[in-house]
């Protein structure tokens, strides 16, 4: 859990205009102007694809388990981008609404859902450290559906996952790990900003003698000044 007691008032994202910006930001008016943000949910938004269809970026419920666990498996079973195994992961209702409800009760972490025609299609959470230390990086991960993307839906989640950082008071950077291999994510972390902060070499292993290098990559979303 975080520790600073700041984190666990009752905030609300949906309310906040922080213009954090990246020169530095004072704690405390830092904090007077986000008097109402961060529990780990965001307001419903409903966008336009510039393919023309109707998506809703949202914090999930507990009636979306079986298209969350859906959506999970399908990204599994595909296998290429990501290193679980669909056999290493849980896919029972319990595990996933304890994922919600973990996701949605620390202030910390935010999981956010895309969804068109009441199936989800896109899938983003940001997971704040445990250890008081290192609870200012947050980490983040993404998926879409294979057929909804280059479609700007990863441009949606990624765009409401850093309004949400922005405001929220303990998370003053955002970081992620990726396949180097995995030119479509690298292309949206770096339209987002991310950097380059070390490289894995063979850091996955595939099968014999196949290996994929890991990135890690970084993102200030603002910066305390004391
Ligand atoms: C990576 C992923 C989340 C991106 O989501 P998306 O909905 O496809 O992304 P968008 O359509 O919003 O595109 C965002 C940016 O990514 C880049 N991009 C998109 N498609 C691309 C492609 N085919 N080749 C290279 N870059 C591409 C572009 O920079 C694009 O911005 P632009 O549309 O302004 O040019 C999605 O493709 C995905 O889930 N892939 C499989 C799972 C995965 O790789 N997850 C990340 C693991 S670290």
């Amino acid at each position: 859990m975080i520790c600073a007691p700041a984190t666990r008032e009752s905030y609300s994202a949906t309310a906040v205009s922080c213009q954090a910006g990246f020169d530095g930001v004072n704690r405390d008016s830092f904090f007077q102007r986000v008097k109402n943000t961060a529990m780990g949910t965001i307001a419903r938004q409903e966008h336009r694809l510039r393919t023309g269809d109707n998506i809703v970026v949202r914090s999930p419920v507990p009636d979306d388990v079986q298209a969350l666990l859906a959506h999970r498996r399908e990204l599994f079973d595909e296998g290429d981008f990501v290193v679980t195994l669909p056999e290493e992961y849980d896919f029972t209702d319990e595990h996933e609404l304890e994922k919600i409800r973990q996701a949605t009760d620390n202030p910390g972490n935010v999981l956010i859902v895309a969804e068109t025609a009441g199936r989800i299609v896109g899938m983003l959470g940001v997971e704040s450290r445990a250890r008081q230390r290192l609870s200012h990086r947050a980490t983040l991960y993404i998926t879409v559906s294979r057929e909804w993307r280059s479609r700007g839906v990863g441009t949606l989640l990624f765009r409401s996952a850093i309004d949400w950082a922005e405001a929220q008071p303990t998370i003053e950077q955002l970081c992620l790990a990726v396949f180097a291999t995995n030119v479509r994510a690298i292309g949206l972390y770096r339209k987002f900003g991310f950097l380059e902060e070390g490289r894995q070499p063979q850091e996955v292993k595939f099968g014999p003698g196949q290996y994929v290098d890991g990135l890690l990559m970084y993102r200030f979303v603002k910066r305390f000044t004391e």
